[in-house]
């Protein structure tokens, strides 16, 4: 196996393009010494966690950053593009109605530009500037929003300025570039960041995830004036990839929540309302009208499908112009709170997100996670347990959710649906770990630890940091932490759960083979995390000179089971080699 990937990494072709996705590339290849500094400097500018000069405290709380990127994205307009355009006209055209704060293009079903103004009523001006256009045989629905199509007057003759323009890049790095990175790589921590570096968020998809909540927002608005709709889940939590899906909350709490206190004397106004049976249906009436609206008159909102009978009703759409999958919901506000708990231990020590994103890549190479639903492990359950395995290192990475509830005060109280879903939200206040494990370790561990957890009787309850008894019989047990009479990997097979323990051990065999766990003197070797993300990592050859250092000939077996029962993603490609799936 490894034979054939060292063919496969052979036949790349190092920086044959210089195009802007290799553009950093080239630079991290070029200077490979600089990659963790590159890292932690880019990492500061990236949208996913507002951190401090250490890379650790957050300057702002999530509800700060929630606040300020909604903000933005509501001076924020998108607009779709000629092909060939003028930058510099572009923005003095746009300039008429009020100064730009910032912009930047990307593709998407074409040219798309995102023009942030500085205030709100530039926005109102360039909607007061723009027609409704007069369709020939088609009707056109006048529906006025903030995604605008721009013309040329006069497209058969383009001016000199005209030239193709320079596109931010939203899609996550093909998975044989990532594998040249991660083989270039100076140790085994480089990996895991240079992995963090590539899939995160940038600050541009951070900011068009905002807008399209935003733009969403305003349809929804019709409707329901003064309603929210907030980005949570992996968009926001710290741990999204580049192509994750976009997860919106619409939030109707807000409405009316300020003009309480306007009643005085001996009478009190209310709206005039109606009843429905449950909570329930009216999520569900209140998500099918949206969804409707969304599916007539929404830009871009295509192929919306209702899912009003999931245990947590939903409309899920694609959404063209930015190319996110979204899923909207209403009536959710725990899972935004996880979002709030995920982003302070993703802010709380500069291992945790490297290692999140490295396991969940691991995962999905092996196709222990799908995009589909199905009896496989999430990526949220997964999160969970490398936030449990922090808890259990010594001394701890990270607290347990019980002693951030303790450091909480009255501000930070929370209780949602009965729920208590109090913890401290000033990072400021949480002391850091004094921990100093390389990520290596850690990563050697993570597979020890669960390739030899005891499943069959302990759950995993990341508010307590410790193991506890299992409450029901699910293969897999994984306490919610909000709703803790919740298991939120119930869906997981026992087979699926087998699966994930035998590659664990396989993992943590391989980590540990001399040849392995460093770079190999021709970097053309996969190694480390590479050697990792390959399909079958058993490496036969290996095997047959007998340098294993754990036998266990059971064990080989199993594992040569599981390579053997990996998902179609890890199947042989036409061409006769592995092929590798990073997508998350
Ligand atoms: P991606 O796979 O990158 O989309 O990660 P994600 O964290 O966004 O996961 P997903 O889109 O499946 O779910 C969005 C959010 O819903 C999660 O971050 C959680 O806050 C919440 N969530 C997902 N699954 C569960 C679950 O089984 N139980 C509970 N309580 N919350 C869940
Ligand atoms: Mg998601």
């Amino acid at each position: 196996m490894a034979a054939r990937a060292v063919g496969l990494l052979a036949s790349l072709p190092f920086c044959a393009q210089r195009s802007q996705v290799l553009r950093p590339i080239h630079r991290l290849l070029s200077c490979p010494r600089t990659v963790a500094a590159e890292i932690k400097r880019e990492e500061q500018s990236s949208g996913s966690v507002e951190t401090g000069p250490e890379g650790r405290t957050p300057k702002k709380t999530f509800s700060e950053v929630q606040k300020e990127r909604r903000e933005q994205a509501q001076r924020t307009v998108l607009i779709h593009c000629p092909n060939k355009i003028s930058v510099k006209k572009f923005l003095k055209y746009l300039s008429q109605h009020g100064p730009i704060n910032n912009h930047f293009f990307y593709e998407s079903f074409g040219l798309y530009a995102v023009v942030e103004f500085c205030q709100k009523e530039s926005v109102t001006s360039l909607q007061n500037g723009t027609r409704t256009p007069s369709m020939g045989t088609e009707a056109a629905i006048p529906f006025r929003s903030r995604v605008f199509n721009l013309k040329t007057k006069n497209p058969s003759n383009p001016t000199s300025e005209q030239s193709r323009v320079q596109c931010s890049i939203h899609a996550p790095p093909s998975s044989k570039k990532l594998l040249e990175l991660l083989c270039y790589a100076e140790s085994i921590d480089d990996q895991l960041n240079t992995l963090l570096k590539e899939l995160q968020l940038t600050e541009e998809n951070t900011k068009l995830r905002y807008l399209t909540c935003s733009l969403i927002e305003d349809i929804a608005a019709a409707y329901f004036l003064d309603c929210t709709v907030r980005p949570f889940g992996s968009s926001v939590n710290s741990f999204g990839k580049l192509g994750c899906d976009l997860d919106m909350f619409l939030d109707l709490d807000e409405i009316g929540k300020f003009s309480a206190n306007k009643t005085s004397g001996n009478f009190l106004m209310e709206f005039q309302v109606k009843n429905v049976p449950s909570e329930r249906i009216a999520t569900q009436k209140i998500l099918s009208v949206i969804g409707e609206c969304l599916d007539h008159f929404g830009p871009g909102c295509v192929g919306v499908q209702k899912i009003l009978n999931a245990r947590c009703p939903l409309v899920r759409f694609s959404h063209q112009a930015s190319g996110f999958q979204c899923d909207l919901t209403t009536n959710n506000r725990i899972a935004l709170k996880s979002s709030e708990l995920l982003y302070i231990y993703g802010a709380l020590d500069s291992r945790v997100r490297a290692l999140v994103f490295s396991i969940r890549c691991w995962a999905r190479a092996h196709s222990l996670t799908s995009s589909i639903p199905g009896s496989w492990i999430t990526n949220f359950s997964l999160t969970m347990m490398v936030i449990f395995f922090l808890q259990r290192r010594s001394p701890p990475i990270l607290p347990t959710l019980d002693s951030l509830k303790t450091l909480a005060d009255a501000e930070d109280k929370c209780v949602i649906e009965g729920h208590n879903c109090t913890f401290v939200r000033d990072l400021n206040k949480i002391k850091p770990s004094g921990n100093t494990e390389t990520l290596e370790l850690l990563l050697k561990e993570f597979f020890e630890y669960f390739g030899n957890f005891a499943f069959n009787k302990n759950s995993i309850n990341i508010r307590q940091g410790r193991e506890q008894n299992k409450p029901e019989s699910s293969p897999l047990h994984i306490q919610n932490p909000f709703e803790t009479s919740l298991n939120i990997s119930k869906n997981v097979s026992q087979s699926q759960l087998q699966k994930f323990v035998d590659l664990a051990r396989e993992s943590a065999w391989i980590l540990n083979q001399e040849d392995k766990d460093r770079p190999s003197s021709s970097r053309s070797q996969p190694w480390g995390l590479a050697a990792l993300l390959l399909p079958s990592v058993v490496n036969s050859a290996s095997l047959a000179k007998g340098v294993r250092k754990k036998p266990a000939s059971e064990r080989i077996k199993s594992l040569l089971e599981s390579i053997k029962s990996s998902g179609p993603e890890n199947a042989t490609s036409t061409n006769g080699k592995r092929t590798v799936s990073t997508q998350a």
